[in-house]
């Protein structure tokens, strides 16, 4: 019974994994195990011998017994070990970092414009950008028959069949909220409105949806020479570059009187853009005196009060100063184009920092 019980101990303490354990223990103590047959042969024995044997095969079945178990949990640790060992896991290492999202270039001209006005005492005013067309046109100046309704290509509004009411546009400009300031603050006045305006126009430097800038200001005593100063002051700020040669350029627009077109002096040497040097000159923007009859539309006295406006397209000055060719592009939501056009998100612009770090 010691060579049985030292046989299978042996055995058991070298088992290299759970199949042989298994076939062991079907040797030793299974049906027709070695331990199982010898306790088979009890039967045959005296009633003295049974009394030693029985007992003592009892306890080597339960040796075993226990000796399977335990070897079969050791095995289990130690599989178990190995497998944690093999997919460990370095949960402390920094995941994947995510790109940052950056600053579209239309945000960063208009935070630019924005710090630039805001510096020289204008406040933001903003619009819808569905208005009916009085806001749109009438008040302006330009009544139904005038050419300029045909001109900006305007989007109507769905009219249910039957409705006379006056259409709703999507404003073709930012002008209308000049009418709405002088509504709601009237004189004396000093606001810029930056926004989206719309116009059934695509091509290079045309998109149907694009941004402008209008500006106004109002007061008892403004004149040409004010709206010169602002502009040649913003123009100088913006392109942050000290000489500056801006052209004023006699020019019709319905709601200013005189009217003037911006140009300034620039090169498209080797087909980039330098502002403020060259033989060539770039239109800008459109601005003028407050035509009384707007005044009058935003319920302001033309006798006591006058004004400069000007409307600048956001696009157009974004493309000239950051060298974008394709004002497309600007809206075709292309990641690449985002991260390589795009700013820092944190770096916002103001003067004294610097606007475009
Ligand atoms: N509203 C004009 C346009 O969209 C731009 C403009 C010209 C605005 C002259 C003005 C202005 O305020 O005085 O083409």
């Amino acid at each position: 019974m010691d060579d049985l019980r030292q046989k299978y101990l042996d055995a058991i303490a070298n088992a290299a994994d759970e199949a042989v354990l298994e076939d062991l223990r079907v040797q030793a103590v299974g049906k027709k195990g070695e331990v199982s047959l010898k306790m088979r042969e009890l039967g045959k024995m005296t009633p003295e011998e049974r009394q030693v044997a029985g007992p003592a095969l009892n306890a080597l079945k339960d040796e075993i017994n226990s000796a399977l178990a335990a070897k079969k949990a050791g095995l289990a640790d130690a599989a178990l070990d190995a497998r944690l060992r093999d997919e460990w896991l370095d949960v402390t290492l920094p995941g994947r970092t995510r790109r940052p999202g950056t600053i579209h270039p239309i945000s960063q001209v208009t935070d630019e414009v924005t710090a630039i006005f805001a510096d020289m005492g204008f406040a933001v005013a903003e619009g819808g950008q569905v208005e009916n067309d009085w806001y749109n046109f009438d008040a302006l100046n330009i009544p139904g028959h005038h050419p300029a309704r045909a001109e900006m290509d305007t989007f109507y509004m769905h009219r249910a069949e039957g409705d006379n009411r006056p259409p709703h546009v999507l404003r073709t400009h930012t002008s209308p909220v000049q009418i709405r300031s002088m509504e709601l603050q009237g004189a004396p006045l000093r606001v810029i409105c930056p926004g989206r305006v719309y116009r059934a126009d695509y091509d290079q430097t045309h998109t149907p949806m694009f941004h402008q800038v209008e500006g106004l200001a109002i007061d008892t005593d403004i004149s040409m020479a004010n709206l010169k100063w602002v502009l040649e002051e913003f123009v100088r700020s913006f392109f942050e570059v000290d000489d500056v040669e801006l052209r004023f350029r006699a020019s019709h627009f319905p709601f200013t009187e005189p009217s003037a077109e911006v140009d300034i002096r620039c090169s498209w040497e080797g087909g980039t853009l330098k502002v403020g040097e060259g033989d060539d000159w770039l239109e800008i923007l459109g601005s003028g005196m407050v035509h009384p009859k707007v005044l009058q539309a935003g319920g302001i006295d033309p006798e006591v009060y006058q004004g400069f406006a000007f409307g600048i397209g956001i696009d157009r000055i974004a493309m000239l100063k950051y060298g974008i060719p394709d004002l497309r592009a600007f809206f075709d939501s292309d990641l690449r184009w985002l991260r390589h056009y795009g700013f820092a998100s944190l770096d916002q612009p103001n003067l004294q920092a610097g606007l475009s770090r």
